[in-house]
């Protein structure tokens, strides 16, 4: 298996690919949590991204509430399981006005979007990255987001638990995205031993 461009994989995509070839994609549950859907009833149907889409469960949730959904994830696995889904839910997709197309990519290497979105949404994506790859992710998320923008982040603390997984903590979500970005509210929880928090952040403009 390959990279969208041909390259080989780096490391963090085939741990990912690897994760999802072997049915041990956890996270992958297939139920879309309450700060979503508490989001998707107080805003109207738009354009939205989801920044490591996994197998689609977020996108098909905003697609068949009327939103026009882009999904983004660097592992195949996930991405060919996100599309058989997608099409299986292609009805109701439609009934609700809403559309969705998920691909391939290194969200750290994204260019400029044709569309801009009304919403961004990551669960557990960032929190994978590597640091030095950071700036990239957060240069994506700026391209992306159109003025007034919600950005729905959710990510791990570090944990020795888990050494393939850097970690976040709220300082540095700060720092990345303090520039282009607001932080209207931000949520602690218990999750897997060191933590996660949610932070809800607003695309200044
Ligand atoms: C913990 S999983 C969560 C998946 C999905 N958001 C969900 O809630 O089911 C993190 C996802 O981010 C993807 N990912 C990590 N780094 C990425 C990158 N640089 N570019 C694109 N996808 C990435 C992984 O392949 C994986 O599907």
């Amino acid at each position: 298996m390959s990279s969208p461009d041909d390259a080989p994989l780096s490391e963090e995509q085939k741990r990912f690919t690897d994760l999802y070839v072997s049915g041990d994609a956890r996270w992958d549950t297939g139920i879309s949590p309450p700060e979503l859907t508490e989001a998707i009833q107080s805003l109207s149907p738009g354009v939205a991204l989801d920044i490591g889409c996994g197998t689609g469960t977020n996108c098909i949730y905003m697609a068949e509430h009327g939103w026009n959904v882009t999904g983004i994830d660097f592992a195949q696995p996930a991405i060919d399981t996100a599309q058989a889904k997608i099409s299986s839910h292609a009805e109701t997709i439609a009934a609700a006005g809403g559309n969705v197309r998920v691909y391939c990519a290194d969200v750290t290497q994204i260019a400029e979007p044709a569309q801009r979105a009304q919403l961004l949404l990551d669960i557990g994506c960032l929190n994978g990255i590597p640091f030095a790859k950071r700036q990239g992710y957060a240069q994506t998320a700026q391209n992306f987001a159109a003025p007034g923008a919600l950005f729905l982040l959710y990510t791990h603390m570090p944990d020795p638990q888990f050494p393939g997984r850097p970690g976040c903590v709220p300082d540095e979500v700060d720092e990345l995205f303090g520039q282009n970005f607001t932080v209207e509210r931000r949520e602690f929880g218990e999750d897997r031993g060191a933590g996660s928090f949610w932070t809800w952040l607003r695309r200044k403009g």
